[in-house]
């Protein structure tokens, strides 16, 4: 069935164990970020028979799906406070800036007879979720006095709306923050969670401070990538997830729309057509319902991306050498968000190569 997503698992797991490996000799424990997966079990299940002992996701529902799966589990999305009974029922860990959401856990939790485990997030710049200093420190002393809620550690968040990176600096400052909160309240945090893949060059090369002793790694292992910085990382697999589409259609056709035009398309985007005289496209299915188009490389480097409507994607493949046909099928690469896309279509199928 088309269009598919191939997923190379092996790869996968050959990259999930190097990149533990790594965290290993720096005294780093990795958290591995596996909402890319959308609900895979198998893929998870795998996963954790290869080593992987701590997983996260940004949603309840997928962590539900893995609750066979005897792993840690995080909820890295801080909770809502209309899925505190989900939250404590199935994940171990939670991320968490505000004091009423961490209220509602332990009442959740008392209720479930449980302790729950919370990671406080500190805002270090980027400006996505985490608490400056001072609240940071009144919620740290209001959740150690609560039953049913351990505070497992601190954690920040970074590259991901403020396109903020780590530097040896603001690892400090977290390192600083973390050793004031340990010494005033003479408690030892069992996490010091410093940040996600953006962190992965300061990993290898040894640069976190000694007091940060987790990461939160996602597109590293997936994808063999530094985000943030858009670095291939050299010894991991990298296009472990292939896109397959279906031609539906393929013809000669002008490049330029014929006709009175409208303020904008289906999607309300004004688009500007350049006229390249008559060309043969081709249109596969699979639109803008499934994939964002822009995350999409054709492997044919010939093939030009056109457009697209919530079913279509319009390419262009007069200057392939290969003669397509209807029913050939036209492969892509995917960036991050193109994998996270059309893995959460339910119109795509995966198909895990092994
Ligand atoms: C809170 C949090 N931590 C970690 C990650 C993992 O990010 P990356 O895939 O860049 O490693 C994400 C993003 O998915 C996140 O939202």
């Amino acid at each position: 069935m088309y269009p598919r997503i191939e997923i190379n698992l092996k790869n996968i797991v050959e990259n999930a164990k190097k990149v533990k490996k790594l965290c290993e000799k720096q005294g780093i424990s990795l958290s591995l970020v596996v909402k890319i997966l959308a609900d895979s079990k198998e893929i998870v299940q795998t996963l954790v028979e290869n080593g992987i002992d701590c997983i996260c996701d940004s949603r309840i529902m997928n962590l539900k799906s893995y609750q066979d799966i005897t792993v840690e589990k995080w909820l890295i999305r801080i909770p809502m406070i209309s899925e505190v009974k989900e939250v404590v029922k199935y994940t171990d860990v939670s991320l968490n800036s505000e004091m009423q959401v961490i209220r509602k856990l332990n009442d959740e939790a008392k209720k479930q007879n449980k302790k729950h485990k919370v990671i406080l997030m500190y805002e270090l710049g980027d400006l996505r979720e985490g608490c400056l200093k001072e609240e940071l420190e009144e919620i740290l002393k209001e959740s150690i006095k609560l039953d049913n809620i351990e505070v497992y550690g601190i954690g920040i968040n970074l590259s991901c709306y403020g396109e903020i990176v780590p530097t040896e600096e603001n690892m400090r400052e977290l390192e600083e923050i973390v050793e004031e909160l340990e010494n005033k309240y003479q408690i030892r945090f069992k996490v010091i969670s410093g940040g996600s893949s953006s962190s992965y060059n300061m990993l290898k090369e040894g640069k976190l401070p000694k007091k940060i002793n987790n990461l939160r790694l996602g597109e590293a292992v997936f994808l063999g990538n530094v985000p943030c910085f858009e670095e291939e990382i050299e010894d991991l697999n990298r296009n472990n997830f292939l896109l397959k589409t279906e031609i539906i259609e393929l013809k000669e056709k002008p490049s330029v729309p014929r006709g009175k035009r409208g303020k904008s398309n289906s999607f309300g985007e004004n688009i500007t057509f350049i006229d390249r005289g008559i060309r043969k496209r081709a249109i596969v299915g699979l639109g803008k319902q499934d994939v964002r188009i822009e995350c999409l490389t054709p492997v044919d480097e010939s093939i030009i991306i056109l457009d697209g409507s919530s079913d279509h994607i319009l390419l262009d493949v007069s200057d392939s050498s290969k003669h397509y046909k209807v029913g050939d099928i036209i492969e892509f690469k995917l960036n991050y968000a193109g994998i996270l896309t059309t893995m959460t279509s339910k119109y795509v199928e995966r198909k895990i190569v092994r």
